[in-house]
């Protein structure tokens, strides 16, 4: 359609533009830059994210668009609010602005961090033409080219969490930013690497976020595709961990992660008890929800395998308790 496509044309313009503003305005605040620094980023890696500063007050970026169809724009792009009674406001201030860009480098929304404490942390852009939460990966532009060299994409829930990946040397992370894993995500991101590793905080909104990115994995694995999980110590998140352990350790913790078919058999374990008849059985009933749904054959025979080893059944008995058509046996 093209009338849509000049109108994100005319979008992304103006986002371009407003990030542009953030820059600016960032070199001229020496408490976000303080900030910045506080939070052991280098004006380097600051420029390679783009990050800015949206000013205080109401009009800082509203008065830097002059024609009336850019107005229109900035409120379609949710960098202005409109109230009730048409006023318009900017929607991000005082606030550190991390630009989120599609994959071709485009940027299609914000997030804004309070300076220090405030409610609330994060302020993002809402949905917009340019910007459907649940499909974008923050950072993936920046790290294209390093996860395909190391064939390996490291998912984390937050911008920090990726900046920081990258100012200490990592530089192959995304952020599915606050919003769960999605089958989309999941699939852009097997069309980047051989290797997905789920690294998200390690208290329990984190522990949350990786039982859910499971299950958006689970139909879309391949045999010769790797789901891997790192849990990260309760008090950490990537960020906290690679600035107090270092590049090395953040690295041979991955190498470390928990593969996809363990912490699914462990999830499925819970706390039953496996020297009983009836925890067994427990545990074969609860796997019914998972493993016929795996999509990778070979991972699947494995799990169905360790099931049975769990359980202390055949393989077949296993398979028919699952309602899955038993395998060709040995
Ligand atoms: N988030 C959000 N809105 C909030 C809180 C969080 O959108 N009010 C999203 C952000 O993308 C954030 C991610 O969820 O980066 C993870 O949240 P959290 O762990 O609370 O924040 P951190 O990324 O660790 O932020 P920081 O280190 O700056 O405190
Ligand atoms: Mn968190
Ligand atoms: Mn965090
Ligand atoms: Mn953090
Ligand atoms: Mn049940």
């Amino acid at each position: 359609d093209p009338q849509k496509q000049a109108q994100s044309q005319s979008l992304l313009e103006i986002t371009a533009r407003a990030a542009k503003f953030y820059r600016e305005q960032l070199k001229q605040s020496p408490k976000a830059i303080d900030y910045l620094k506080s939070r052991g980023l280098t004006g380097e890696i600051a420029a390679r994210y783009g990050i800015g500063y949206a000013p205080e007050g109401w009009q800082g970026l509203r008065s830097v668009f002059g024609e009336q169809y850019e107005q229109q724009a900035l409120v379609e792009g949710g960098l202005v609010i409109t109230n009730d009674t048409s006023r318009r406001y900017d929607r991000f201030r005082d606030r550190v602005m991390f630009p989120i860009h599609d994959q071709r480098g485009n940027i299609i929304g914000f997030g804004g961090r309070v300076l220090g404490q405030g409610e609330p942390k994060y302020l993002n852009s809402p949905e917009t033409p340019l910007f459907e939460k649940g499909r974008e990966l923050y950072g993936l532009h920046q790290a294209r080219q390093s996860i395909r060299e190391s064939n390996t994409v490291v998912v984390t829930e937050g911008y920090m969490d990726v900046v920081a990946l990258a100012q200490f040397g990592f530089g192959s992370a995304v952020a599915t930013l606050g919003t769960a894993t999605t089958a989309t995500h999941i699939q852009k991101l097997f069309r980047q690497a051989e290797r997905v590793v789920f690294c998200f905080d390690g208290d329990k909104a984190g522990r949350k976020a990786a039982r859910r990115a499971l299950e958006a994995s689970i139909e879309h694995l391949a045999d010769d595709r790797a789901v891997r999980f790192l849990f990260l110590p309760a008090e950490h998140d990537p960020d906290s961990y690679i600035r107090e352990e270092g590049l090395v350790a953040f690295q041979r913790a991955l190498n470390e992660a928990t593969p996809l078919t363990d912490f699914l058999l462990r999830e499925l374990r819970g706390d039953l008890d496996l020297s009983r008849g009836e925890g067994r059985a427990r545990l074969v009933h609860e796997a019914k929800d998972w493993v016929p749904r795996m999509s990778a054959p070979i991972l699947r025979a494995q799990t169905v395998r360790s099931l049975a080893d769990m359980a202390e059944m055949e393989v077949a008995e296993v398979e028919r308790a699952l309602g899955m058509e038993p395998g060709n046996k040995k």
